[in-house]
């Protein structure tokens, strides 16, 4: 049968961070609850320039040629962070990188879920149009506000990736388990900046799920903890998915579970640094893995848990390709994350209670500090119309 799955994938974030423990100083929390309790050590912040789209822009571009651009004729964007009710961000990303006209681009929402969904649509249609590619964005903000129980749980970031038949990283499996329930964990209705979140019941919702989809894959498939390398989860911060490997521990040998620890590890390195990306935070985990990890053998299996507060999750497995290492952009990442600039808090401050307002005539112009050279931007609206540039 014929493969299909993840050819390239990158991502992008900011250059602009929090440092965890100026954030806990300031807030009179003792630092190592930030750095160990929850597992953050900086927190990637998008200064208004850097929007979905732009960040989604950024990272697209960092793997694209000009043959991918023919061939893509889907571009899935999957965000909770949208900038338009109608419109999908897919479709500036679409116009930026000069991808061919005869594709089509839609949005998806489900929480932290819905690229996970993307992947699984990208599948179908790759199966029926083995010759095509299909361009899969996850890029959000994540922000609980200043002062909340979530605010060490922010972050911003985008991941991209490019599916096709023949893939060079990770093929995906066709069997998966899913499962929905209607909860109210997390969520940010449309008149809010700000999501809401019901914290210990959001990380109780998310074990129920793996526990759910875990369950009913191991029912429907025949499957145990160790037919897997490794297994990766959704990381809203990164004590989350640690939690979730201890779910897991009491059907693991003592080998099986050292090697899921050691893994895991490697799995964080980006998470650490960058925050809660949403959408994108499972994708940059896997990236983490593959780019920071031990090469582990072509035709490995890789158990992957994808999770959207309210809730729909999703147990799904990779199989990593041989020479998967030489299709990726270690050095170009860590150079993007050393790179960056620590922001003062009042800055963060700024940024985060300020979103972009327009005047009368529906305009807003926008400052382009903190943006490296070269980065496509978020510069403005006009009458209404968002608009981007390449710096
Ligand atoms: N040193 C080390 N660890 C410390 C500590 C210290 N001084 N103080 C606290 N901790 C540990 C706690 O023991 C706890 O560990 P545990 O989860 O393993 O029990 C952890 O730090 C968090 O402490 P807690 O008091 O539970 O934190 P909180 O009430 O501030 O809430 C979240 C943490 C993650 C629930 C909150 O930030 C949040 O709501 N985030 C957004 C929601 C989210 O991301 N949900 C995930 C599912 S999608």
């Amino acid at each position: 049968m014929m493969k299909i799955g993840i050819d390239k994938m990158s991502f992008f974030t900011p250059p602009t961070y929090v440092d965890m423990v100026e954030l806990a100083e300031a807030r009179g929390v003792d630092p190592n609850k930030y750095l160990y309790g929850i597992g953050q050590g900086k927190m990637g912040i998008a200064a208004e320039a850097y929007d979905i789209v732009a960040m989604a822009t950024n990272a697209a571009n960092k793997i694209l040629t000009a043959e991918d651009k023919e061939q893509i004729d889907m571009v899935i964007f999957a965000t909770e962070s949208g900038v338009d009710h109608s419109k999908s961000a897919g479709t500036w990303v679409h116009d930026l990188l000069d991808i061919q006209p005869y594709a089509r681009v839609v949005e998806f929402k489900q929480a932290c879920y819905s690229a996970t969904a993307g992947i699984q649509l990208a599948m179908g249609h790759l199966t029926m149009h083995p010759d095509s590619k299909v361009l899969i964005l996850a890029s959000d903000i994540a922000k609980y506000g200043v002062n909340t129980g979530g605010e060490p749980t922010q972050g911003a970031g985008a991941v991209a990736m490019l599916l096709s038949g023949d893939p060079s990283i990770l093929a995906i499996e066709t069997n998966s388990a899913t499962y929905t329930k209607d909860i109210d964990d997390f969520w940010r209705p449309t008149y809010s900046e700000f999501a809401y979140v019901d914290g210990k019941y959001s990380n109780e919702a998310y074990l129920g799920t793996l526990n759910s989809v875990w369950d009913r894959y191991k029912d429907q498939f025949g499957a145990q903890v160790s037919d897997f390398e490794a297994m990766l989860f959704h990381v809203p911060y990164t004590k989350m998915g640690r939690k979730a490997l201890l779910e897991l521990a009491d059907e693991m040998d003592e080998t099986t579970s050292e090697r899921f620890e050691k893994y895991y590890d490697s799995g964080i390195v980006y998470n650490y640094v960058v925050g809660n990306i949403y959408t994108g935070s499972l994708y940059l985990s896997l990236l983490s893995f593959l780019e920071q990890g031990d090469e582990v053998a072509a035709g490995s299996r890789i158990g992957l848990f994808s999770y959207g507060s309210g809730a729909v999750g999703e147990f799904f497995v990779g199989e990593i390709q041989a020479g998967y290492k030489d299709a990726l952009l270690k050095e170009d990442h860590e150079k993007m994350l050393e790179n960056r600039i620590k922001f003062a808090l009042e800055e963060y401050e700024r940024v985060l209670s300020n979103p972009v307002s327009i005047d009368e005539e529906g305009n807003a112009a926008l400052e382009t500090k903190h943006t490296n050279a070269g980065d496509f931007i978020f510069a403005g609206i006009n009458e209404h119309k968002r608009f981007y540039k390449k710096l």
